[in-house]
């Protein structure tokens, strides 16, 4: 089902970005309440379904039009249950969790999280040599995977096809809201894919070291503030400065 009325969108991630000042998420909601338009809300997490669900109830979160889960592989429209078969329709054609089991174990210095999530393998790492070898092994296996680092500890391995960024451009295809303004925000290195994807996008100010090291680009506006603060800087950046403008 199409919405064709989304004029703005926020895409963001939850943990360190949308959430981890709830000052500044109460201001940035009340903020978006007080727009003369809607602002549309997707939630991009490394979280499980469940887990952002909790988080959700904890931080008194409004619901999202659509949730991206589990680093880009579950994605849940609300309006649209179906949208969530005809992406994992494209992921699993791509998608050997046992080969990738096989190898990692073949490394040492990854512990398995323990996640109930089907279509990727995520771990702790103990450094970051051990992330060097597992990226080593899997690329000579030549098994199709995206492997993700952030944090300095969370190794997600993905189907090739799947990330953050992938999850998004499929989902903005398919809702066609090509043409709306669209704020994209993140903190940590599995937010990267979605940075880069061309929107007006915003690292907030606590970002982690691995976001710092990204090329500057016209369309990303690195925010001094914290989480929800830098994403209020980067609205008032892309949209309303324009609007004051013309
Ligand atoms: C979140 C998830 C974890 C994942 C990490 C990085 O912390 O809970 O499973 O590895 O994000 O994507
Ligand atoms: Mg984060």
């Amino acid at each position: 089902m199409k919405r064709e009325n989304v004029t703005h969108l926020l895409a963001t991630d939850l943990d360190g970005t949308l959430v981890g000042e709830q000052e500044m998420t109460a201001f940035l909601l009340d903020y978006y309440k007080d727009r003369p338009y809607q602002v549309e809300l997707v939630y991009v997490t490394g979280r499980h379904y469940a887990s952002t669900m909790d988080l959700i109830n904890d931080e008194k979160l409004p619901m999202p039009s659509v949730l991206i889960s589990d680093v880009g592989t579950e994605m849940y429209d609300f309006n649209d249950p179906a949208l969530h078969e005809r992406w994992k329709k494209t992921l699993e054609e791509q998608w050997n969790p046992d080969a990738i089991s096989r190898i990692v174990e073949l490394c040492s210095g990854l512990m398995p999280q323990s996640i109930p999530s089907t279509h990727r393998l995520s771990y702790y790492a103990e450094s970051d040599e051990a992330v060097e070898d597992v990226k080593r092994k899997l690329i000579d296996s030549s098994v199709p995977h995206k492997l993700i680092y952030s944090s300095g500890r969370d190794v997600d391995i993905l189907p090739p096809n799947a990330g953050k960024g992938e999850a998004l451009s499929f989902l903005i295809r398919e809702k066609g809201w090509e043409e709306a303004n669209i704020l994209v925000a993140g903190d940590s290195g599995n937010d990267r894919d979605m940075l880069t994807l061309g929107y007006p996008s915003v690292i907030v100010g606590n970002c982690q070291e691995e976001l710092k090291e990204l090329p500057d680009h016209p369309m990303i506006f690195r925010a001094q503030r914290l989480c929800a603060g830098g994403i209020h800087e980067a609205w008032e950046h892309f949209f309303e400065k324009a609007a004051a403008v013309k």
